[in-house]
């Protein structure tokens, strides 16, 4: 094989300034409001090295023979797309992906993605999207992994590996993808949850909230990274200092940085460029390699060299990145013909399906009404206001809704039952609508958002059910008959109400290509609701922002003084924890154990759940493990999570299991890695959510001595 640093250095010593350039450019399909652009010419001329939303194997392979035999050099083209959850086969938005706690599906379901889009010619993703985020008012809290960095790290790990194989070893296959983590950094934390606004945490947060998904990603070797398009207390990120003093410098990230969709020009709009000009030299200099969509590059860059803003050696640096990624991707070797795949992975399941049962998160069932029987009278649905693709959530890349049909899918489901489906609810008067409801056994209602309703650009000021639905939910509730409300969304709804009338809520989020057979799963019982909160959820808007790791206030919460931290007109808990969902059977955590129970810097700890399954019903849990660092130098959250035990059990039966912990994990997340613990006391507490009631909790010394201790159990009380 050729080594590719001389070839490489060889064939940027040959290329012209134009021709660097057009390596640092990504261009596509303009926005309907702007001018169109030619763009085989362009990659004739050697003035784009990579394109965005083109899709379909045969224009790709004719742009691709275009760059390899009819420019000058012949360099190949990266060809982007944002594969974020599934490219033709649509799998569930990643918060709900995320809900299912399970990094080996998450891994899974990249991997299956990224082999039907290089089948199809494309061989970069934008994708994972890493912004944790605790404000539900922020449209793309959907695209993301949810509001725990933990649980956040865990996640980007797991895609990086899924797109591009460990260690980036199926990036030079068939099936591999570039995936680029995005956006760095703190874009979760726009400011009141609109979307673009201006970011302003700490360092410290930023440290322990925002960077550790980031940093998991660039250590699991993800070979591109996205700035946000947001400013973080005035710097821009995508001429932020932080792209080369952390991501480059302390992290040691080799790989390429592209822009956000325009991002570069708007340095200008962000008032810290004065012209284009100005904004491609910021950009470059900060380490910015490719300007996706903005005219910066083209037109700034060959100015920017000649007043002295950028020097040759930045452009070569960044062109040298390019190309490696393209060699990376074994583009010089010429593409490799496609192998037989679909996303029935190589179980031969249907993981769309299986990724979307799993992802389903009943908040409630108070009268045991899921799952609806086999025989009984006939159900109605209704479901009026959410199309078939409404199912595949906001970013579909090339999946379709047209064959989505959740009447379809109830009928099969239940062979001995009517479904049908009710038209009046709309339109009709009460009268009308009891009569199309008379004799049928349970309402099925599905309500929630619309695909443009979340996602990028949908920041909603009342992230609530709209109120056209509430309306006709609220006559249908009143006309007695158990309800069963499928939730879609990209984000907690604040519906008070309808959560306390309906029988069951089942969160069913955007639920992708295989969503409707995945609810009639759910619906008849074939398969659990395995999902479980990634975010807070709140009871009103004002508790927004919200999540369940708080700092401890001065004067805790105390609903009987009014003196303490609280609201005096609404509850100071959320509606729902992170991590609440039912299942079909309830479990109890009996006991809980750590041994041994002091340890030294370096060692480790062992946390036992006793679990016991209470119903009649095999099922499946997830104990959640936190730690709460009691006295501490700089005041610690009230809860931290570290682990998750999934553990699935026979009726009735009870099991212990464990993880290991390592004394280290016992320190703040740190996105700068140097963090460490500080010897005293810990709480590690188990779950099943982080509502405290449910919590046990036991004592940890950290210790550099060894020896014994005192061991309590007893309950959480923060
Ligand atoms: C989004 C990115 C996306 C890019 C390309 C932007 O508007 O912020 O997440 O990767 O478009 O589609």
């Amino acid at each position: 094989m050729i080594k590719p640093v001389s070839f490489l250095a060889e064939l940027v010593g040959r290329m012209t300034l134009a021709e660097k350039i057009g390596q640092l450019v990504m261009t596509g399909p303009p926005p309907p409001d702007r001018p169109a652009v030619d763009l085989r010419d362009a990659i004739r001329r050697g003035a784009a090295g990579s394109i965005l939303n083109v899709t379909g194997r045969p224009v790709l392979d004719e742009l691709q023979a275009i760059a390899r035999q009819e420019s000058r050099l012949g360099i190949p083209l990266l060809t982007c797309l944002d594969v974020l959850h599934g490219y033709r086969s649509i799998f569930p938005i990643p918060l709900a992906e995320v809900a299912t706690l399970d990094p080996a599906l998450w891994e899974r379901t990249a991997a299956a993605a990224a082999a039907e889009a290089r089948r199809d010619g494309i061989v970069m993703t934008f994708a994972p999207m890493l912004d944790v985020c605790r404000d539900p008012r922020w449209g793309r809290m959907a695209e993301g992994p949810g509001e725990d960095p933990w649980l956040a790290a865990r996640y980007a790990d797991a895609k990086v590996k899924g797109f591009q194989g460990i260690d980036g070893a199926r990036l030079r296959q068939p099936t591999g993808l570039a995936a680029t983590a995005k956006h760095f950094v703190a874009y979760g934390a726009v400011t009141a949850g609109r979307e673009y606004a201006s970011v302003d945490v700490s360092r410290r947060t930023l440290d322990e909230v925002y960077l550790p998904p980031f940093r998991a990603a660039v250590s699991a070797g993800v070979v591109a990274v996205m700035p946000a398009f947001v400013d973080l207390a005035g710097e821009p990120m995508t001429s932020s200092a932080l792209l080369g003093d952390l991501l480059r410098t302390a992290w040691g990230f080799d790989g390429v940085i592209v822009s956000d969709y325009g991002a570069v020009a708007e340095l200008v709009a962000h008032g810290v460029a004065e012209d284009l000009t100005h904004a491609a030299a910021l950009a470059l200099s900060a380490g910015v390699d490719i300007d996706m969509m903005s005219p910066a590059y083209a037109t700034g860059l060959p100015v920017a060299l000649e007043k002295g803003l950028v020097l040759p050696s930045d452009i070569d640096a960044a062109v040298m990145r390019v190309l490696t990624l393209k060699w990376r991707l074994g583009l010089f070797d010429g593409e490799r013909g496609p192998t037989a795949l679909s996303c029935n992975d190589d179980d031969g399941l249907d993981l769309p399906r299986e990724a979307a049962r799993r992802s389903f998160v009943l908040l409630k069932d108070d009268r045991g009404a899921l799952p609806l029987g086999q025989h009984g009278d006939p159900i109605a649905l209704i479901d009026p206001w959410l199309d078939r693709s409404d199912m595949l959530g906001p970013w579909p890349a090339i999946g379709a809704g047209d064959a989505i049909d959740l009447g379809g899918a109830l009928a099969k489901a239940f062979p001995h039952r009517t479904v049908f489906a009710v038209p009046c609810a709309l339109a009709g008067s009460d009268e009308e609508l009891r009569s199309a409801l008379r004799g049928s056994g349970v309402v099925v209602l599905r309500l929630g958002e619309t695909t443009v309703m979340s996602g990028e650009g949908a920041s909603r000021a009342f992230p609530v059910i709209p109120d056209s639905q509430l309306a006709v939910a609220h006559r249908v509730l009143a006309m007695g008959l158990p309800t069963v409300v499928l939730l879609s969304c990209g984000r907690p709804l604040i519906a008070p109400d309808l959560l306390d009338s309906a029988a069951a809520i089942l969160v069913c989020w955007f639920p992708g290509s295989s969503g409707a057979e995945a609810l009639a799963d759910v619906l008849s019982g074939r398969s659990e609701p395995e999902g479980r909160l990634p975010v807070t959820w709140p009871h009103a808007i004002g508790q927004i922002p919200i999540h369940s790791s708080p700092r401890p206030a001065g004067r805790p919460a105390d609903e009987r003084d009014r003196f303490t931290s609280r609201y005096i007109d609404a509850p100071t808990a959320p509606r729902f924890w992170f991590g609440h969902g039912l299942g079909f059977t309830r479990f109890a955590l009996e006991r809980l154990d750590v041994m041994p129970d002091r340890v030294g810097l370096g060692e480790s700890f062992v946390v036992t759940a006793h679990v016991r399954n209470l119903g009649g019903r095999t099922g499946r849990t997830v104990v959640f493990v936190f730690i709460r660092d009691r006295t501490a130098h700089i005041a610690r959250p009230v809860l931290e999570l570290r682990g998750m035990i999934p553990v699935t059990l026979e009726p009735h039966a009870g099991a212990d299991v464990g993880i290991r912990l390592r004394s280290d994990e016992l320190a703040p997340l740190g996105g700068r890695g140097d963090q460490r613990p500080e010897p005293g006391d810990f709480d590690i507490l188990a779950g099943f959510s982080a509502e405290p009631s449910g919590l046990k909790a036991i004592r940890l010394v950290l210790s550099d001595l060894s020896g014994g201790s005192v061991k309590q159990e007893r309950r959480h009380d923060a």
